[in-house]
């Protein structure tokens, strides 16, 4: 059997989750994960338009834009065996309406309010996570 390795994912909390950061970061180290990386910034549109390039053509794109930079956010960087599923399956499904129902325990279902205003950002796979720990954290991969 392989070896578990240790990974690293980006996390953010959202401006909507801003004010229960504190209750968070609990839940993120309760759960087993390694802050490598933690900052505050509120970010510029130019930033997240490259951040969330993958969404440029969908109908939400400008409207997650302009919430992502209404407010400051908590950028991590997290490690842990399997770090980028790990944290994914913690934050729960992209819909905090859906996640209240299915998953209430998740941090999308405790912190979010609908499909978009859900909390938490998590990278999707190991190459996203890559992608966008290079924007937030360029020393990481130095
Ligand atoms: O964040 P996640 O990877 O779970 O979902 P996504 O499909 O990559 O979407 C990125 C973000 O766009 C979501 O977390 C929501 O904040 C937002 N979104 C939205 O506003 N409306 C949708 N129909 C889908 C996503
Ligand atoms: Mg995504």
């Amino acid at each position: 059997m392989a070896t578990p390795e240790v990974t690293m994912t980006l996390a953010l909390i959202k401006p909507d989750a801003y004010p229960k950061r504190a209750e968070i970061i609990e839940e993120i180290k309760a759960n087993g994960f390694t802050i490598v990386k933690m900052r505050e910034e509120k970010c510029t549109p130019d930033l997240l338009k490259v951040f969330y390039k993958e969404h440029e053509e969908k109908h939400f794109f400008n409207d997650l834009v302009n919430f992502m930079a209404s407010g400051p956010i908590v950028i991590l960087a997290l490690s842990k065996v399997n770090a980028v599923p790990e944290w994914r399956k913690l934050i729960g499904p992209t819909n905090s309406l859906v996640a209240k129902e299915k998953n209430p325990e998740t941090l999308r279902a405790k912190y979010g309010t609908d499909g978009q205003c859900n909390a938490c950002h998590g990278s999707a796979n190991d190459d996203d996570a890559k992608r966008e720990l290079g924007i937030f954290f360029p020393e990481l991969s130095a």
